[in-house]
């Protein structure tokens, strides 16, 4: 397959060598294979768990309506924007994420320290993947056991038949407490995912993006027109769209703009990374907007998909993790077809999962493939068993190490396991300063150079 960045993405830029490719160490680097497997491949990186788990939750806790319209209000007024900027460094530099902002200083004669942002993205990438990779394992627990329930309870009859509402409510606690099967589980979507990293990006990145992208579009439509018959729809609709103005709190926006960094990967170098593999004919702004409004649908639709069930079955529509984990397991249970659903429910939610935990290993990946030289998989699987590890020391945090608080003596981190404190210290701290930091450098540093230039208000073109 023929890469766009390493044939259109290598043109020589005025006054630079002929010889000299941009990005290119070895000649040929590998990127998408076309704009389209570009888009769906961000797109693939943005949607995952951020849309199908935490944007529900997240509405759920902080008053639907508001929350919902100052979200999209963030995305457009503060996501967009650092979409474009990373993707706009990430393929003006054709390298990894810190090789790519330290270009642009140095052609911006701007200090070499701004290439720390990209450093602490790589870091924040890894330590997402880590946490990441547990839930995934986790959403692997919930397809097993929707398969052996369709054996069990029958294709046309509710899931999980047999079961009382409290041995429903267990399986989710009962998961957490055991460390070594949270472990085995963690270690096979780390194993499913390097798989794909280990393959390159046209071979084996793009790939899971182009199938699983589109399985993941049809099972989320499908369910949610299931649900939109079955289910609580007028009362979902009244709910997420109904705004009352007085719930929305400073913590209420400040949820909102977490949870949009989050969801469209930014501050973590993830969008510099895979807009390294971009071509140059790609137009960034029309190519960001299409990511964003995707990823924006997707979470609204998450919305749509799930509240109907949750709500026909009479519970309640607030409580993070525990509201896919256990809700909607247990609504399941009251729903014809319950285990079909079920079982297509978190199939869907893996599909997505993976498609974002291949682009979260690709930033350390790619990361450490320029920083010491060497090959694609025996990186790739290195990065893989260090995120296993941290992976397995955060499942162990939910139980057997739960008294360990690493960052306990700072306020904000207080009484957090490792899991926790993985999960708040990106969210809180990495996501937002490396986001402001991009938009920044992208904005004020980063100047026209007049020679490939990459930003050039003068033009107004995306270079
Ligand atoms: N956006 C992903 C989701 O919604 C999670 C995520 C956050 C991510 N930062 C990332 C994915 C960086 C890839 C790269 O689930």
């Amino acid at each position: 397959m023929v890469a766009m960045s390493g044939a259109d993405g290598a043109k020589p830029r005025d006054g630079q060598g002929d010889g000299q490719r941009d990005g290119q160490r070895d000649g040929q680097r590998d990127g998408w294979s076309s704009r389209s497997a570009f888009i769906l491949a961000a797109i693939g990186s943005a949607v995952g768990l951020g849309n199908l788990v935490r944007f529900p939750a997240e509405a759920g806790a902080n008053g639907g309506g508001a929350f919902v319209l100052f979200y999209i209000f963030c995305i457009l007024l503060i996501g967009l924007p650092v979409l474009l900027s990373e993707t706009l460094i990430g393929r003006h530099g054709q390298s990894s994420a810190t090789e790519s902002v330290r270009r642009m200083a140095a052609e911006s004669k701007a200090s070499k320290y701004w290439e720390g942002l990209a450093g602490l993205g790589v870091a924040a990438a890894f330590m997402i993947l880590a946490f990441y990779c547990v839930i995934g394992g986790w959403v692997l627990y919930y397809v097993g056991l929707f398969v052996g329930d369709l054996f069990n309870s029958g294709v046309t009859g509710g899931a999980l038949q047999g079961m009382t509402a409290d041995g429903i409510k267990a399986i989710f606690p009962v998961l957490l407490e055991n460390g070594l099967l949270m472990t085995g589980l963690d270690l096979l979507f780390v194993a499913i995912t390097v798989y794909f990293v280990a393959r390159g990006v046209s071979g084996g990145i793009e790939i899971v993006a182009v199938w699983l992208m589109p399985a993941f579009f049809a099972l989320l439509l499908g369910i949610t027109i299931y649900g939109a018959f079955g289910g609580a729809f007028t009362e979902t609709l009244t709910y997420l769209f109904t705004v009352d103005f007085s719930k929305l709190t400073g913590g209420v926006m400040l949820a909102a703009v977490g949870q949009a960094f989050f969801s469209l990967s930014l501050g973590v170098a993830g969008m510099i990374t895979y807009g390294s593999y971009v071509g140059r004919d790609v137009n960034l702004a029309g190519t960001s907007a299409i990511i964003a409004f995707a990823d924006t649908s997707v979470a609204l639709i998450a919305g749509l998909c799930i509240f109907p069930i949750v709500l026909a079955a009479g519970l309640s529509s607030e409580g993070g993790l525990g509201l896919m984990f256990d809700t909607l397991p247990h609504a399941f249970q009251s729903m014809p077809a319950g285990s079909v659903i079920g079982l297509a429910f978190f199939v869907m939610v893996g599909f997505a999962a993976l498609t974002s935990s291949v682009a979260l290993m690709e930033v350390p990946t790619s990361w450490a493939m320029e920083k010491f030289k060497t090959r694609r998989a025996p990186t790739a699987i290195a990065v893989a068993a260090l995120a296993a590890a941290l992976g397995a020391a955060s499942a162990y945090s939910l139980n057997t190490l739960s008294g360990f608080h690493p960052l306990g003596f700072i306020p904000l981190f207080e009484g957090q396991g490792i899991f926790d404190t993985l999960d708040a210290v990106t969210a809180k701290l990495f996501m937002p300063i490396g986001a402001i930091l991009t938009a920044v450098f992208v904005g004020w540093i980063a100047a026209c150079t007049n020679s490939g230039c990459f930003w050039c208000g003068g033009c107004a073109r995306w270079y």
